[in-house]
């Protein structure tokens, strides 16, 4: 009878103590770009405010995290997003299945049809072959991607990784006289620049059109909230074009901008496993599905993405005026 309400008492004590700290969360880099593997959370279960702590400033510090072992049905990974805010609604209402806001990222169809090559469900997965970072075709861009593994690649396939660069590191090895080339840049966004790699996919609805218009956004990005530090930020999978450049001269830029962050000290390449959650900073990292042979294998995802929650800064924007640091002289 004595050792029973010590127990409780010592339960008490622990279940206080989890709602202070997240000691019980580890945090194990995955390499020395980017990401890191974390440890002693069940993403079904809803975060308590330590946690949901941890795991921001795991998002602040290593851009992409990986869960292993989740089991998460739709719904839950819709809850698990949501307490890192509002999620984007899809432009593609082909491409999601129930609520739009949840995309599948897959070579097969939502009623388990493993499709053929030139379906369109499958033309829209190559176009993220390219380097890119979700939704920057919209005036307000993604803060994080989450993806979760349903089918992967077997072991000793070839491909069906995700690559991810981490666009600060980046900007900082450029050249100083690149650096101040690109400072007053801007980059024109837009979702139809699929239907230019693809032309063979149907053209855009009239609801992408008109969710989706073209938009700008600056080459350098200031993030206010890195004691407005700069990154680079741009896409080859939504435009090619440098605003106020000739078209030769801008696409020969963002040409050399491409190569650029592929170097493989910015880089960290994904390996997925059955049941890894991984979630990314689109605001700092760039990313790429490798090819992989689309006939042979099935490859599943479902992903859902958080809102951004403002406009993407640049050096001379208004808004972070006299915050800057100037460039030093090349
Ligand atoms: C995406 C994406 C990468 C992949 O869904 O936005 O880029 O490896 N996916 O499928
Ligand atoms: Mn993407």
């Amino acid at each position: 009878m004595s050792a029973t309400p010590a127990v409780a008492l010592d339960e008490a004590a622990e279940a206080t103590h989890r709602l202070e700290t997240a000691e019980h969360v580890t945090v194990t880099p995955l390499g020395n770009a980017l990401g890191a593997e974390i440890g002693g959370l069940d993403l079904a279960r809803p975060f308590t405010p330590a946690e949901l702590e941890a795991v921001r400033a795991a998002i602040q510090d290593h851009h992409l995290l990986c869960f292993r072992d989740q089991h998460l049905g739709s719904d839950e990974q819709v809850a698990f997003s949501t307490q890192l805010g509002p999620l984007e609604v899809f432009p593609e209402q082909d491409k999601t299945k129930g609520e739009s806001t949840v995309y599948n990222v897959a070579n097969v169809s939502p009623e388990g049809e493993h499709l053929p090559v030139d379906d369109h469900r499958v033309i829209y997965q190559k176009v993220n072959a390219r380097w890119h970072t979700d939704s920057s075709y919209r005036y307000i861009p993604s803060f994080v991607s989450i993806m979760y593994a349903i089918r992967v690649l077997p072991d000793g396939a070839s491909g069906g990784e995700t690559e991810y660069s981490n666009m600060l590191a980046a900007y900082d090895a450029l050249p100083d006289e690149m650096k101040a080339r690109i400072e007053p840049l801007h980059m024109v966004h837009y979702y139809e620049f699929g239907r230019r790699l693809f032309p063979e996919l149907p053209p855009v609805s009239h609801h992408e059109k008109v969710h989706v218009p073209p938009t700008c956004h600056p080459l350098v990005r200031i993030h206010p909230d890195r004691g407005c530090r700069r990154s680079l930020f741009f896409t080859t999978n939504a435009g090619n074009e440098v605003s106020g450049m000739t078209m030769e001269d801008g696409v020969a830029l963002h040409r050399k901008l491409a190569s650029h962050v592929s170097r493989p000290e910015f880089c960290y390449k994904h390996r997925w496993r059955p049941n890894d959650l991984v979630l990314w900073d689109n605001r700092v990292l760039m990313h790429r599905a490798k090819g992989y042979d689309m006939a042979r294998y099935p490859r599943v995802f479902r992903r859902t993405t958080v809102a951004g929650s403002e406009p993407i800064l640049g050096p001379y924007s208004q808004a972070v005026e006299g915050k800057v640091r100037p460039l030093t002289a090349a």
